[in-house]
């Protein structure tokens, strides 16, 4: 008998290896460093909210919901659309709970990227967009946003669309750039595709963290858009708890009907208790309303500090990252100012060559802000150096 054996597996995706967040965050623990490096808060979330998840499973929400999710969450989440973005959502048949942005991303392209498809993004983006292209077999079409403004170049996006092109994926606020799309640039979009087939799967995780007064332009706010577009949230970056990983998809029935074909055999059901706690939590409408001042004194408080430095702050539109650039301060690339950054003066970030394809490097690295003052303030005197 021969010697058992692993059969050599290959590999579907070979440009795939460990992501920058694993190894800054591993890097700041190692030096303890302070961690603005991976985009998660530091805080807690509402009490409220945990005691409904507990008493959701005290109530015996702890088996299969329905596929699609809990009909109170749909409800809710359709309800909440509806008042801020002004569409209909059918809680039934267009609005399906997902676990997490990342489930809800990858499911969208798997139904409905076939292998040959173009798939437009616009540089720097998420890093799971590139991949889960790749594993529904699509071609990645990537065009960069404006260098420095981080705007969308739509002169590019024209040029880029073909017969082909089967989707784009859009991102509003921007991370990692912390730009938020303006509605002249939303009907812009809606404008390019009017005459096209193509789809748009637009991340909007952040939407609730937009700032000085700006609204944010959800997809849904433009007929045009929101006729092709499959909406992609995540309660995660919105209640302070993106270890539950919970979110959802808006799209219109016909393309819900085929997310959810992928959806039942990628993920089948979301976790019981945190749809029956989420629904239950969400007809306060204060934790979100009022999260754009809570972030923005954040904001506003780091950029402070950091304009006391040498490092050049970009515009913080939205989101919770703050990038900067670093040309002042050193001649490194962002990949090693990011290093020598997290073991000199005990900070990490992110450099944002991470979030390009051919790791262009423009001097620019992002913090992110989601975190307590102390955690800033800790932050900002050892930065004071710079
Ligand atoms: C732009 C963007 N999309 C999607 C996600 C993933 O969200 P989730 O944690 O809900 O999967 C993130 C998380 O950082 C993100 O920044």
């Amino acid at each position: 008998m021969t010697a058992p054996r692993t059969p050599e597996p290959g590999t579907k995706l070979p440009a795939v290896g460990t992501t920058i967040f694993t190894v800054m965050s591993a890097l700041a623990t190692e030096h303890g460093a302070v961690n603005l490096g991976q985009g998660f808060p530091d805080f807690g979330c509402d009490p409220k909210l945990l005691d409904a998840v507990t008493a959701a499973m005290a109530a015996g929400h702890n088996q299969y919901p329905p596929m699609t999710g809990v009909p109170l969450l749909r409800e809710r989440i359709a309800a909440k659309i509806e008042a801020l973005y002004g569409r209909h959502y059918d809680a039934g048949s267009e609005i399906t709970v997902t676990a997490g942005a990342t489930q809800a991303i990858i499911t969208a392209i798997l139904a409905l990227v076939r292998p040959g498809d173009e798939v437009i993004v616009l540089e720097p983006c998420y890093d799971s967009y590139v991949p889960n292209i790749e594993l529904a077999g699509g071609v990645v079409v990537r065009v960069p946003l404006v260098p420095g403004s981080f705007r969308p170049d739509f002169g590019r996006i024209a040029a880029a669309l073909s017969p082909r092109t089967r989707a784009v994926l859009i991102n509003t606020p921007h991370n990692p750039s912390g730009t938020v799309w303006t509605a002249e640039e939303m009907r812009q979009l809606e404008e390019l595709l009017a005459p096209t087939d193509v789809f748009v799967i637009s991340d909007e995780v952040y939407e609730h963290m937009v700032y000085d007064g700006a609204l944010h332009q959800s997809v849904a706010r433009f007929p045009g858009l929101a006729a092709r577009s499959l909406i992609v949230s995540s309660f995660g970056k919105t209640y302070h708890v993106t270890g539950w990983k919970v979110g959802y998809v808006a799209a219109p029935a016909v393309l819900t009907a085929e997310f959810r074909k992928v959806h039942q055999f990628n993920v089948f059901t979301v976790n019981t208790p945190m749809q029956h706690a989420l629904a239950h939590y969400m007809a306060d409408a204060a934790p979100y309303v009022d999260l754009p001042a809570f972030y923005q004194r954040k904001r506003d408080l780091f950029a402070e500090g950091l304009a006391r430095t040498r490092l050049r702050l970009l515009p913080s539109e939205g989101s919770y990252f703050q990038c900067v650039d670093i040309s002042a301060v050193s001649d490194l690339s962002e990949a090693d100012f990011c290093q020598w950054l997290t073991r000199e003066i005990g900070v990490a970030a992110i450099p944002l060559s991470a979030f390009y394809g051919d790791g262009f490097d423009q001097r620019v690295v992002r913090f992110c802000y989601a975190k307590r003052d102390e955690t800033l303030r800790d932050a900002l005197t050892r930065l004071a150096k710079l």
